[in-house]
């Protein structure tokens, strides 16, 4: 997995899941860490600050069920990954 910006404000995390790519923010809606500096388990990434869990499939909290990640929709294109914002 790997952080990117796009735009000018938002951080985006790209997740390679057994093949298949997904797109989320990259930014732990708990207290602010970057989740790239995490770990990825399967579909779930872990905060590097204090463990919560997201679903990079769905961005749907694991930890806190009531706290979500954005979802962006990932594009293939000519070998390019394009992420819609
Ligand atoms: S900043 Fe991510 S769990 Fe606290």
């Amino acid at each position: 997995m790997k952080g990117f910006n796009i735009g000018a404000q938002e951080e985006v995390l790209v997740a390679n899941v057994d093949g298949v790519f997904y797109a989320v923010g990259n930014v732990c809606p708990h207290r602010a860490a970057g989740l790239a500096q995490g770990k990825l388990h399967g579909p779930e990434v872990t905060c590097p600050w204090h463990e919560w869990k997201f679903d990079v499939r769905t961005g749907e909290g694991i930890t806190n069920p009531h706290s979500s990640i954005k979802r962006y929709e990932i594009i293939l294109e000519d070998e390019k990954l394009l992420i819609r914002a």
